[in-house]
């Protein structure tokens, strides 16, 4: 579906897709439980979803002739830490706007993890007050502005590398791996677990898969806490992503689906179920979440087999879109393990 697409490769390659044994048994064994490694993708920086989306941003940034790769997130954002390494990797500036999106505990709290990582990268790191919302951001228009008025050429990438023309082109991409990958494994997933925020992750999976008619099969675990924002940007996104690659067929709303609950009590902030889930997962698999993505998306999953939401036999993927890095953060909350 990407061929006319130019792409920048910063990944390894198709991410492995793993069994969680120990944990799908743990939770009773009526269904099979596998991860796609999207958190191991890439040796830049940690790796983790955007860099999937950035593979096809990234041409369009380096032909438009810019100096200055310019994004926005929060102060423990991942994707402004991956638009820093791929910065470095092609040789740009960058500057990040990083908006105070979580109300957090840690006296370290933008000292380490990411922002740490963004600024040995040499990334110009600008902390703003500014609270969580991922729509179109004032402060990052400002920063755009800046970097004009400085003489320099900025290339804007917004909030999650979401709301961009091709910031759902990535993770069609992961759609059409997965359906090789399940040609070698023998069987097709019954459904995909993965965490939704900005949406462009969800957006481009939606659209993926749709060309097998499995888009509803795509459980999208809410992390915004602001549900009715992010599912319209899913939306928003899969509709016009789905031009874009000429799918030839409707994005309903009904075949998305995004659930809600996990999310409490707000964006960056883990409820204790969020942190009970991320040591079910490290304590049975080895395999280290964060308490702002995927402790949440972990939740939702263990949570929905848990309730049988998932019929018995059923084969699940978890797609673990990285972040680990942010759990530096949160040294306070993980102080007793
Ligand atoms: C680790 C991780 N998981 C999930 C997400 C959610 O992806 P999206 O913003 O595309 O909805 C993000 C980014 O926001 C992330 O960094």
């Amino acid at each position: 579906m990407l061929e006319k697409f130019d792409r920048y490769q910063l990944t390894f390659g198709p991410t492995p897709i793993e069994k969680l044994e120990r944990l799908g048994k743990h939770l009773g064994g009526k269904v099979e439980i596998y991860a796609k490694r999207e958190d191991c993708n890439s040796g830049l920086a940690f790796g983790g979803n955007k860099l999937r989306k950035l593979e096809y941003i990234i041409p369009d940034a380096i032909a438009s002739n810019a100096d200055t790769l310019v994004s926005v997130g929060g102060v423990q954002s991942n994707h402004t830490r991956m638009v820093a390494a791929v910065a470095a990797k092609i040789g740009m500036k960058c500057l990040l706007v990083q908006e105070s999106w979580v109300p957090h505990e840690d006296a370290v709290y933008d000292r380490v993890g990411n922002i740490l990582l963004s600024r040995i990268m040499g990334a110009e790191v600008r902390l703003v007050a500014d609270s969580f919302d991922i729509g179109i951001r004032r402060s990052w228009e400002q920063a755009l502005d800046e970097v004009r008025s400085r003489g320099g050429r900025p290339y804007a990438i917004p909030a999650g590398a979401s709301v961009h023309k091709y910031g759902g082109l990535g993770y069609v991409g992961f759609a059409e791996e997965v359906r090789a990958q399940e040609k070698q494994l023998g069987f097709a997933f019954d459904y995909i677990v993965v965490c939704t925020v900005t949406g462009s992750t969800h957006a481009g999976m939606i659209v993926g898969f749709a060309k097998d008619g499995r888009q509803h099969k795509v459980i999208g675990i809410d992390a915004s806490a602001t549900p009715a924002q992010t599912k319209a940007q899913v939306i928003n996104i899969a509709r016009h992503t789905a031009k874009l690659v000429g799918l030839g067929t409707e994005i309903v709303e009904d075949g998305v689906v995004l659930l809600e609950k996990y999310a409490s009590p707000c964006y960056g902030i883990p409820s204790e179920e969020t942190k009970d889930a991320m040591r079910l997962c490290a304590q049975f698999e080895g395999i280290i979440t964060d308490p702002v993505y995927e402790g949440k998306s972990m939740q939702g999953m263990i949570d929905l087999v848990q309730t049988s939401f998932f019929p018995v036999g059923s084969r699940i993927l978890y797609a673990h879109l990285g972040g680990a890095p942010a759990i530096n953060g949160y040294g306070y909350t993980f102080r007793n393990g």
